[in-house]
């Protein structure tokens, strides 16, 4: 089941979040080192403030993703899809595609006609699931992360609703 999640659910989303940052370093542009300072009153915070969505199975969070519908009149047909993690146990089974296309179907309800994103060109496998769900990629920013010492080039990759 996938649901938009609200300020109740901020102990899973800190869990699944803080997961996906260690595990996964080279794919979110902050770092586990920065966001686990935050309180708990503030993952609470960001469920009211923002676009969160889990996907859970048997009530344990097993993969998120989150959504910006800009605000500005003139871009306001344009959001971004952004923090999607699936945890290792669950993937390749549909968790990643299902959360994308529920993302799409949410904006699309929003007026959102253009949805972007930021890729890791090195993420073949999340390059290949947004590509899965309609995404083209566009751009590349070169060097646009640095990790350690190592630059990394992004795609930006958008799809049309
Ligand atoms: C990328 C990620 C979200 C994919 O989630 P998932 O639940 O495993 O994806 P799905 O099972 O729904 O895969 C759907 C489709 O995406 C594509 N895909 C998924 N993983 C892939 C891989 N490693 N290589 C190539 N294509 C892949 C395939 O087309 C797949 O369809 P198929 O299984 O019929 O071949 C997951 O691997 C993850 O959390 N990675 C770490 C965090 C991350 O990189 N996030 C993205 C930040 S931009």
């Amino acid at each position: 089941m996938i649901k938009k999640l609200g300020k109740n659910d901020w102990r899973e989303w800190k869990e699944i979040r803080l997961e996906a940052l260690k595990k996964s370093p080279d794919s979110f542009l902050s770092c586990h080192e920065e966001e686990d300072k935050t309180p708990d009153n503030m993952w609470a915070e960001q469920l009211e403030n923002s676009l969160k969505f889990g996907y859970f199975i048997n009530d344990e969070i097993v993969g998120c993703s989150g959504l910006l519908i800009e605000k500005a009149a003139k871009i306001s047909h344009t959001a971004t899809l952004f923090g999607m993690y699936v945890k290792d146990g669950v993937r390749g089974s549909g968790v990643g595609l299902a959360l994308v296309n529920f993302v799409k179907d949410y904006a699309k309800k929003n007026h959102v006609k253009h949805l972007y994103l930021g890729c890791n060109a090195q993420n073949l496998g999340a390059v290949g699931l947004y590509k899965e769900c309609g995404f083209k990629v566009y751009g590349t920013r070169p060097d646009y992360t640095k990790i350690g010492s190592k630059f990394y080039d992004d795609l930006i990759m958008m799809c049309e609703l």
